[in-house]
């Protein structure tokens, strides 16, 4: 079987290894960027400052939905609670973004449910199961309902607390070729977040999964270091991801969303009265987050289509079962690993609908 690779473990470490030591030398409150960050109070004069960092640009699902969030903070609590929004991954990265929040080095981040098995949660690899969900009215059946709940409660084992889900929407593949078929796949070195399962995926369509960092994909692509990648189409389109693929080929094989993390021991130090005003702006984002994702995907392919510089494919129904077919071994492949009750819970929710 081919191995999936990593890219950038060492230069991780060290980052990693110089963050552990600075946030516990100082307490673990001292951000390293130089940048203030999207509403930094001017005068240090807030009463409780958030810091939130995530890695996607601000005109996408997620990166609107956190300025939400940090507007309505703002207004409810006439300023005393100032959100300071770090996006496209200027504070942390995929590489390092878990291990801040765990130390104190932010207060809170929303990352895909992809990169939560590394950190001992498996189960929320079932969000990435190619053709596991058929439309986002089924993906919202398990994160708004009592299954989505229990995930999100495990979370304290690992000091965070689980805040809510947000959406971004299906993926997509690209590469500089039309991916329409399995054989198309063949010898492609394709972009994979740290999931199994989507490393799975890859692998069950002929393809080497290469893992790394979102902030590190299009250089990655211009390079030649990885031949393609997959992603909804607003992440494509916002990190310019279609100067460097020629084609996209509409195969929404599998979902990508977020979970919203704090970390526990700020949470438990926010007072009472504090504490509801920021989950209620946070539920009310949330859900106008999860109301613009598609459109913000519909618009993030009208533009694609509108620059003419990436060809987009639709496949047929012959090319779509021969997909299917590819990847159905993964979620043999990967139950045990996931859950098997976790799955059966998933299914049984989605078909409730
Ligand atoms: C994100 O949407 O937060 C990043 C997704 C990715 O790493 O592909």
């Amino acid at each position: 079987m081919e191995k999936e690779t990593t890219v950038g473990n060492r230069s991780r470490r060290r980052v990693l290894h110089g963050l552990a030591a600075s946030a516990w030398a100082v307490g673990g409150v001292v951000p390293p960027a130089a940048w203030a960050g999207e509403g930094a109070p001017a005068d240090g004069a807030a009463a409780l400052t958030i810091r939130f960092a995530h890695v996607v640009a601000p005109d996408t699902p997620k990166g609107l939905a956190v300025e939400r969030f940090r507007q309505l903070v703002q207004q409810r609590s006439a300023g005393r609670i100032q959100v300071v929004v770090y996006p496209d991954g200027r504070l942390y990265g995929d590489h390092d973004e878990m291990q801040a929040l765990q130390l104190g080095a932010v207060e809170m981040l929303a990352p895909s449910l992809s990169k939560f098995g590394r950190i001992g949660f498996p189960e929320f690899e079932l969000f990435d199961l190619p053709y596991f969900f058929p439309d986002m009215a089924s993906v919202q059946r398990v994160t708004q309902g009592p299954l989505g709940q229990r995930m999100l409660d495990r979370l304290v084992r690992q000091r965070l607390v689980g805040l809510g889900f947000m959406d971004n929407g299906f993926k997509h593949m690209s590469a500089n070729r039309p991916l329409l078929e399995p054989a198309h796949f063949a010898g492609l070195r394709m972009r994979v977040q740290a999931s199994r399962v989507i490393a799975s995926q890859m692998r069950a369509l002929g393809a080497r999964p290469v893992t790394l960092a979102f902030s590190e994909t299009r250089r990655a692509l211009a390079a030649g270091v990885v031949d393609g990648t997959e992603n909804p189409i607003s992440n494509f389109w916002t990190q310019r991801m279609h100067e460097v693929q020629a084609d996209l080929s509409l195969t929404q094989h599998a979902y990508l969303g977020y979970a919203v993390v704090a970390n526990q021991r700020f949470w438990d130090g926010v007072a009472g009265a504090d504490r509801l005003l920021i989950e209620a702006a946070l539920s009310e984002a949330l859900a106008y987050g999860n109301d613009i994702a598609d459109a913000q995907n519909a618009k993030a392919l009208a533009a694609l289509r509108e620059s003419g510089v990436t060809r987009v494919h639709e496949l047929n129904v012959a090319q779509l079962e021969a997909m299917r077919r590819a990847v159905a071994p993964v979620h043999a492949a990967l139950a045990q690993r996931i859950g098997m009750q976790w799955l059966m819970d998933a299914a049984e929710a989605i078909r409730s609908g």
